[in-house]
Parts: structure tokens; C-alpha cells; sequence
């Protein structure tokens, strides 16, 4: 069997956003609408059988997917979809590509059983060019799918160019800009397509009318009304869809067993996990490829990226948390700030106004109040008091601070790194520590105290 080969147009600007951005890597939930294209295509397609067409912002679409750039075309001058086929029809061509599935990059909800099910249609009928179609009472700007009498497809006439005087009254189906095509059907029509419409642009969509011209089999494969299979074109239906992948995903999570509160406030990207028997609590942000484990349970207001959250941990409201990992029964929060490599171990606890960076907290150790831990080891069960700072930078380059294990550090002490606490030492409140301080020591760094008559 011929192979089955993938391509996403995703050269255009999208004029529609306002915005210098390539539209593709505008996102949903923290993931460029591309990502999601490409994601519906995982097990359908080989990677390697992905191509993708892009042009406008071609160097910031391959910072943002440098893995897939050696699939990807390049589209100097953005002429039309169909020229974006034109364009990338050479590689798929050498490439052996038999079967071709044709996705517009703005369709990022499109789901991976809607391509499926387009591309067994395809298999079992094949046609020489099938496409999915909504119902949309309000077909807008979108192409619309003109059939026969006997409902056969006919053409797809852009918006700007339908005419009810030539194309007959306006029917509710609209083209989703998701194709099957057959190869060495199509090739011989691609150098047919013109650019005499109201767009001056080559439309891939013309190449239905041709080919029912051609006496070929076409198929407009109807996908019902079903939202997901509509294109973005502004920030207003980037919102829409990505308020569409919200529920949807916060449905899937309520269902699998994990309890969200105040579901229509949470926001979990599509990358995170959370693993049944966990909790969260909108409104919240969890981005990125996030693990939260089975027993642990996070707080209202929180934000949190690329995080572990352990099981049993308890993360109160209002943290931040990014590339940080929580351990078993932590306790975080409120109002903590962990960021990247942070680490608390089993049953550290982090209180408000703690931040966290490049830091590890040992089992047991406490942080409660008031506490920067930058580029530090906290041993097991120390306890660092209120208003501790690290200072780990000294204009030029970061240093450590390592405090030991069952260390006691008193209130708004400075530790100025590099500099090492010994186990059970002690730090007196207050003080300015610049030198080692030895296991088992009290170390104070304070001047005497003194008491004078008070001048009246
Ligand atoms: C297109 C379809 C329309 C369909 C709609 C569905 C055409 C002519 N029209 O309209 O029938 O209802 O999608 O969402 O195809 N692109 C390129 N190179 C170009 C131009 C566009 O790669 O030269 C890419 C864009 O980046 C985009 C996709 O093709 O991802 C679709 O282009 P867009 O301009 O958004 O087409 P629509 O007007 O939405
Ligand atoms: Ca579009």
C-alpha cells in the first residue's frame, strides 16, 4: 500500500491576529496551536511523514519546533493554500507519499478520531480527493461546500467569492480545511489552479471543482457540527477554542477520577498529569509537563509550570511553582514561590513568602517565613528561621550555601556564600554569617546589646 504521508499548512501570517507572531505558534493553554496539529497526528502518521509548509516567521517556527524542521517547506511568498501544496509537492512527491492528509496549522482542537475516521473514508471509497466538512448555521468567512442535486460535492467557493446568483442560496456546510488526497490523482490538476478570485490567491479549494471536472471522485465527508473542527483566524476564536480544550480537558480529569474544584476556573495544559485521587482547586494555572501525584492536593490561585508535586503533598493557596519538584507530604504555602530546581524533600514544609531557587530542602527541614534559598543544600530536619536570606550573589557569580542537617538558623539571618553550616549548629538571630560554622557550634554574629538612661 501506497504510504500515507501528512502536511500542515502553517506558512501564513494571520492577518486576522494583529499580532508579529506567526499565527501557529499563538497558543492554547501554554502550547502553540501547531502543537496541537501535530499531536493530533501522533499514531496516524510517522513523524517522519509530517511535512510543513511555512514561510511567514520561518525562523521563529523552527526555534519553536526544532525537531520537526527537517520536514519542514518553505513557502517564500505566501501565494495561497494552494500554493503552499504547490510548493511542498516536490518533496512529498520524492518522498513516495501515495495518500496525503492536508491540514490547515489553524485547526489545533482537530481531533486525532476526526483525521482517523477522514482518512478510513478515504481509504474505503478512494476518491480522488475527500474532505471534512462542518455544519455551521453562520458559515461566516469560511469556504463553503456547494453540492448538486443529488448531493454530490460540486466546489468550495471561498467567502469572498460566493455569488447566490451563480452558487445558489447559502447552504450550512462549510470546508474545515482538513484533506485526504490521492497523489497521482491530484498532481496532474495542481498546475491548473488559478489565482482569478477575489483573494488573488492559489486555493487549494479549487481543486475540488477541478477535479469534479475531471469526472474524479470527490468526497465531502461530513463531520457533523462539531466545533473542534473549526479554523482560528482571531483572538477571539483563539479563545473560544481554548476555553473549548479547558473543559474539555477538566471534564477528562473529573472523570478519571481527579477532583477539581471549581472546575470552570481550573487551567491544566494538555501535557500535564495528574494522576487520579489527586486534588486541585480553581481558579489555578497548571502549564507544561506537570506531575501531580495520587493523595496530594493543591490550593486555589496557584501557578504552577514543569512542577512535580508528590504524593500526599499539600500545596496551599496562592504558590508559584515552576521546574520545581515537591516532595512526598510537603507542605507549601500560601504565597510560596519555588522556582526552578527547587526541591523539598519528604515532609519539608515551605510557608508564605518563601522563595526557592536552585535550592533543596532535606526531609523534614522547615522554611516557614519570610526566607530567600538560592543556590542551597538544607540538611535533613534543619529549621530556618524567619527573614533567613542566602545572599548567593556577589555581583559576578552565584555561590553555595550549605547548611547541615538538624541545623537551627535563627531570624533574619544572612548567609553570605559560599559558606557551609554545620550539622546541629546553631545561628544566633540576626546575624551576618561569612565564615564556616563548625557541626555542633552556636555561632553569633550580633554586637552587644546595650542600655543607656534615656535622654529626656
Ligand atoms: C481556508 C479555506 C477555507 C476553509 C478554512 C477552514 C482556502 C482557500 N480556504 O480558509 O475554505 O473554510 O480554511 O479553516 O484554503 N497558508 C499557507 N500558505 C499560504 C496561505 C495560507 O501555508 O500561502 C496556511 C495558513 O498558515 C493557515 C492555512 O494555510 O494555517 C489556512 O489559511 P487561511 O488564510 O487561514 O485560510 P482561510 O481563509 O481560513
Ligand atoms: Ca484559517
Amino acid at each position: 500500500m501506497a504510504h500515507t504521508g501528512a502536511l500542515i499548512l502553517a506558512a501564513g501570517k494571520g492577518t486576522r491576529m494583529r499580532s508579529e507572531r506567526p499565527k501557529v505558534l499563538h497558543t492554547l493553554l501554554g502550547e502553540p496551536m501547531l502543537w496541537h496539529v501535530y499531536r493530533a497526528l501522533e499514531g496516524l502518521v510517522p513523524d517522519s511523514a509530517v511535512w510543513t509548509v511555512v514561510g511567514h516567521g520561518a525562523q521563529q517556527m523552527r526555534a519553536a519546533f526544532p525537531g520537526r524542521t527537517p520536514g519542514f517547506v518553505v513557502q517564500e511568498r505566501q501565494l495561497g493554500t494552494g500554493h503552499a501544496l504547490q510548493t511542498a509537492w516536490p518533496a512529498l512527491d520524492s518522498a513516495g507519499v501515495g495518500t496525503l492528509l492536508v491540514v490547515n496549522g489553524d485547526t489545533p482542537l482537530v481531533p486525532r478520531a476526526a483525521l482517523a475516521a477522514l482518512l478510513d473514508e478515504f481509504q474505503a471509497r478512494r476518491p480522488a480527493l475527500a474532505f471534512l466538512t462542518v455544519d455551521l448555521p453562520d458559515p461566516g468567512a469560511f469556504g463553503r461546500v456547494v453540492r448538486d442535486a443529488h448531493g454530490a460535492v460540486a466546489a468550495i467557493v471561498e467567502a469572498k467569492d460566493y455569488d447566490p446568483a451563480v452558487h445558489g442560496p447559502l447552504g450550512g456546510e462549510i470546508n474545515s480545511g482538513i484533506y485526504a488526497l490521492d497523489m497521482a490523482a491530484v498532481g496532474p490538476l495542481l498546475p491548473r489552479l488559478g489565482n482569478a478570485n477575489a483573494s488573488g490567491e492559489f486555493y487549494i479549494t479549487d481543486l475540488v471543482a477541478l477535479a469534479v471536472q475531471a469526472g474524479l471522485p470527490v468526497l465531502g465527508v461530513r463531520g457533523g457540527a462539531d466545533p473542534q473542527l473549526l479554523g482560528v483566524n482571531s483572538p477571539a476564536e483563539l479563545a473560544r477554542a481554548e476555553e473549548l480544550l479547558r473543559a474539555s480537558i477538566v471534564d477528562g480529569l473529573l472523570d478519571a477520577g481527579v477532583m477539581v474544584h471549581q472546575p470552570g476556573t481550573a487551567v491544566v495544559g494538555p501535557r500535564a498529569v495528574l494522576e487520579p485521587g489527586c486534588e486541585i482547586s480553581g481558579p489555578c494555572e497548571i502549564h507544561g509537563a506537570t506531575r501531580i501525584a495520587a493523595g496530594a492536593s493543591v490550593g486555589s490561585n496557584c501557578w504552577i509550570r514543569d512542577a512535580e508535586i508528590g504524593p500526599g503533598a499539600l500545596v496551599r493557596p496562592f504558590c508559584h511553582i515552576e521546574g520545581a519538584s515537591v516532595g512526598p507530604d510537603c507542605q507549601i504555602g500560601p504565597f510560596a514561590r519555588l522556582r526552578p530546581q527547587a526541591v523539598t524533600e519528604q515532609g519539608a514544609r515551605v510557608g508564605n513568602f518563601v522563595e526557592m531557587k536552585k535550592a533543596r530542602l532535606g526531609p523534614g527541614a522547615k522554611a516557614s517565613h519570610l526566607t530567600y534559598l538560592g543556590d542551597a543544600q538544607v540538611g535533613a530536619g534543619a529549621n530556618i528561621g524567619a527573614g533567613t536570606i542566602t545572599c548567593n550573589y556577589d555581583g559576578r557569580s552565584k555561590h553555595e550555601t550549605v547548611i547541615g542537617e538538624g541545623a537551627f538558623i535563627g531570624s533574619n539571618t544572612a548567609l553570605v556564600a559560599p559558606v557551609r553550616i554545620g550539622d546541629r549548629a546553631l545561628v544566633g538571630a540576626g546575624s551576618v554569617i561569612t565564615r564556616d560554622v563548625g557541626d555542633d557550634m552556636l555561632a553569633l554574629e550580633r554586637s552587644r546589646q546595650r542600655e543607656l538612661p534615656r535622654r529626656k
